[in-house]
């Protein structure tokens, strides 16, 4: 056994190609039910269900072609609807090269309002030819325990038993909704990408709305792309008692017994397949756990193995900074420095939707 199987054998991570009534899952038919299956577990155990669709209205508030030399169009724009239960709104953002087709777009869950001149370097997006749609996160719901304020008061907890990503997964959905009705988009290559918590989110997002065809989650590690199981990084207990409500309160069960999950993180990579996923790490990124990160894609290849696909295409031995691994359906990356988002990953999630 070479070092990725023994390093899986001894985390001993449970099987995602078996259904709950243990009957093995063949092919690609049993596949969409697993995977329903699996989403349905993430979802009670982990992160709490994305409330339904409701009809918006989008405003646009702004709308300037004069930016970066006219290269760029940009505007801002206010999503609104209305539920049962309230009125929810948020901001976004969209960054599309002026007058291109078929536009590869990112639909990206920013951690800052004013993102776009840090973790989101637009003119080098653009000058290769994608487009970006961005909300900041804890506009669209506070980054805290307050579940009635942003789109939270419309889809209350109670009612849809959520933690804040599935709330910020849902505004990304309707974001995707968004994307869906810009002719020059290019439909086939909608990506999402987001970095730590919002890689969590990303990875959650997309697996549960099919219309996404690319994960891009950036250090996403604990309760994101890392495995739990013998961490070396931040824990299921050290995650929950900070950040209890990004999840509901049935994970909290697992805090020092993550033996006892039945599912693993490569549950939650597997459940992108067939579509394509990619990750990356940092090597200072310690609370990420970067093995842990690359176990996990190896551990969730056999669900595009069983499709005739590949999963991740890479060497026998642990990831050094420099790593880059893109020839199959799972993508992942190493890099030097630490926690953040930088060009140098914006051009590797680039290079990885090209090829594809
Ligand atoms: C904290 C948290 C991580 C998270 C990170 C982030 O460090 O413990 O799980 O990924 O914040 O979102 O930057």
């Amino acid at each position: 056994m070479g070092y990725i199987q023994e390093e899986l054998a001894k985390r001993n991570i449970p099987d995602f190609l078996v259904f709950n009534d243990g009957t093995p899952v063949t092919d690609k038919a049993d596949w969409e039910k697993r995977r329903k299956e699996i989403i349905d577990l993430l979802a009670n155990e982990m992160y709490g269900h994305i409330p339904p669709a409701f009809p918006f209205t989008i405003e646009e508030k702004v709308f300037s072609d004069k930016h970066l030399g006219r290269k760029l169009d940009y505007s801002q724009n206010i999503l609104k609807f209305d539920t049962p239960y309230g009125h929810g709104e948020f901001t976004f953002h969209t960054f599309f090269p002026h007058g291109k087709t078929n536009v590869p777009t990112f639909i990206f869950m920013a951690f800052k309002p004013n993102e776009p001149w840090n973790y989101c370097p637009v003119e080098s997006i653009i000058d290769r030819g994608y487009g970006v749609i961005m909300a900041y996160h804890a506009e669209i719901s506070s980054d805290d325990g307050d579940f009635t304020n942003g789109i939270a008061s419309a889809l209350p907890r109670e009612v849809y038993n959520c933690g804040k990503i599935s709330l910020w997964s849902w505004a990304a959905t309707r974001l995707m909704d968004y994307a869906q009705t810009l002719d020059f988009v290019d439909k086939t290559k909608i990506a999402m990408i987001g970095h730590s918590r919002l890689g969590k989110t990303t990875l959650w997002t997309v697996a549960n709305d099919t219309r996404f065809s690319f994960a891009c989650a950036n250090c996403s590690g604990c309760s994101g792309d890392a495995l739990a199981r013998d961490t070396v990084g931040e824990t299921v207990e050290k995650i929950y008692n900070r950040f209890p409500y990004w999840f509901v309160p049935a994970y909290e069960k697992y805090k020092n017994n993550e033996s006892s999950m039945p599912f693993d993180q490569h549950f939650l990579l597997a459940s992108i397949a067939p579509r394509k996923v990619c990750t990356a790490a940092a090597v200072l990124d310690a609370w990420a756990d970067p093995q842990a990160q690359f176990l996990s894609c190896n551990a969730a290849s056999p669900a595009y193995e069983l499709l005739g696909l590949k999963g991740i295409v890479c060497d026998d031995r642990p990831t050094v900074p420099g790593d880059t691994y893109h020839e199959g359906n799972i993508g992942h990356h190493l890099r030097h420095h630490g926690h953040t988002l930088s060009l140098y990953d914006w051009n590797k999630y680039m290079d990885f939707i090209d090829k594809n």
